[in-house]
């Protein structure tokens, strides 16, 4: 985050705990519960937002170097991505050229040379080429050039990596992010990030409630009184938005000694925990350490589920033993174990809520601005009717 943003940012901070005040979105909003169960908004979400939408599906680091793979089953087509021999970035369609199977069949891996379908052996390049046919003088005299794995669309800028699950559809990175985030994120240099570890979930919730769980932190000092909150003041935030996108920067208590250093000194990620909230399934937190990635996948067909793949990255040379590696780890665990025992907790019992009908509407406050965001942008995205901003007495 460049010099100037950050001392804005925390000044914003200081400000907000100085007078005891947090970010106010101007109103209230209501949104009806039927957004997380109706099924035919959940297959216009999928079609429009999961496989009709350029994804990001990692950091750089999730692929290091060449011959790192990765297979990819959140999209409804099996997906094999790749780092080839001239350390490009490039993903395919998972299925084989003769019969459909899966080619490779393992999650993650970092040596790879080429991919050998398990079913009759026909072999594919890290640049999914068809390499090795078995028998061709058997088989038929095909062309090989036009057989290899079918390609998917694929970007790789900041450190970030996009895919489209449709081959024939496009990835527009400076559409997606916008000058002012593309610029935001080039001064991060994310592309520097080791992946450590992570975990995935599967929640009964629908995807847009793990998403709101990162949406505010009036909620810190309640759900997460013996976690989160000690390390972060609750009810104080900042809050931008970016096109699609926003940032929030949560405040961390360490900020009460940094203030007192000079303006120089201050760092973003010393007074706070950047939250950036990439449209429309992605959390990125970057931190001290490294980066935590959160994406939300929906289950096809059943709107009141879905899964969460959450990453670790750190920062290159902060490994720099053993022991400050299982700190590390142990951070990543920490963080994790939080979203999963704390926050999903609730947003299975909103879902409950939700599937029981007990509820038409729930209701955003005023100091909740990124869920009026995220679900106005959604709804905008869908050609829904907008969510009007209440006045707080007419909210209720
Ligand atoms: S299906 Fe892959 S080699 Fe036959
Ligand atoms: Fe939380």
């Amino acid at each position: 985050m460049r010099p100037e943003v950050q001392v804005r940012l925390i000044k914003q901070l200081e400000t907000h705990l100085d007078a005891g005040t947090n970010v106010d979105a101007g109103g209230l909003m209501r949104n009806p519960t039927s957004v997380y169960i109706d099924p035919d908004l959940a297959e216009r979400e999928w079609n429009e937002f999961f496989v009709g939408h350029p994804q990001i599906v990692g950091l750089s680091g999730a692929l290091a170097k060449s011959g790192s793979f990765m297979t990819i089953d959140d999209l409804g087509v099996p997906i094999l991505a790749t780092r080839d021999a001239d350390g490009q970035f490039r993903a395919f369609v998972n299925s084989c050229r003769h019969r459909g199977s899966l080619v490779e069949e393992r999650e993650r891996g970092e040596d790879a040379t080429s991919f050998s379908c398990p079913f009759h052996n026909w072999t594919y390049g890290l640049d999914g080429k068809l390499i090795g046919l078995t028998k061709p003088d058997h088989f038929g005299d095909i062309d090989t050039a036009c057989m290899g794995l079918v390609e998917l669309p694929t970007a790789e800028r900041h450190g970030i990596l996009w895919l489209h699950p449709d081959p024939a559809g496009t990835i527009d990175v400076d559409a997606l992010l916008g000058e002012e985030l593309s610029d935001e994120f080039e001064s991060w240099n994310f592309d520097g990030l080791r992946l450590l570890g992570g975990d995935t979930y599967d929640v009964a919730c629908n995807w847009k409630l793990a998403m709101d769980t990162f949406g505010e932190t009036y909620h810190f000092p309640v759900l997460h009184s013996n976690s989160l909150n000690l390390t972060f003041h609750g009810n104080v935030q900042c809050y931008d938005t970016f096109g699609r996108n926003h940032r929030m920067l949560l405040c961390r208590r360490e900020i009460d000694e940094m203030l007192k250093l000079p303006e120089n000194e201050w760092r973003a990620t010393t007074a706070g925990l950047p939250a950036y909230w990439l449209f429309p399934n992605v959390q990125l937190l970057p931190s001290e350490f490294g980066c935590f990635l959160v994406r939300a996948y929906p289950t096809p067909g059943n709107a009141g589920n879905h899964v969460s793949r959450i990453s670790f990255y750190v920062w290159p040379g902060v490994e720099a033993d053993s022991s400050t590696e299982d700190i590390l780890r142990t951070i990543g665990d920490t963080f994790a174990s939080i979203i999963r025992d704390e926050d999903y907790v609730v947003a299975a019992s909103q879902q409950k809520a939700a599937n029981e009908g007990s509820l038409e509407h729930v209701l955003f406050g005023r100091n909740e601005p990124a869920l009026h965001h995220y679900h106005s942008t959604y709804r905008a995205a869908l050609g829904m009717e907008p969510l009007p901003l209440l006045a707080d007495q007419d909210a209720v």
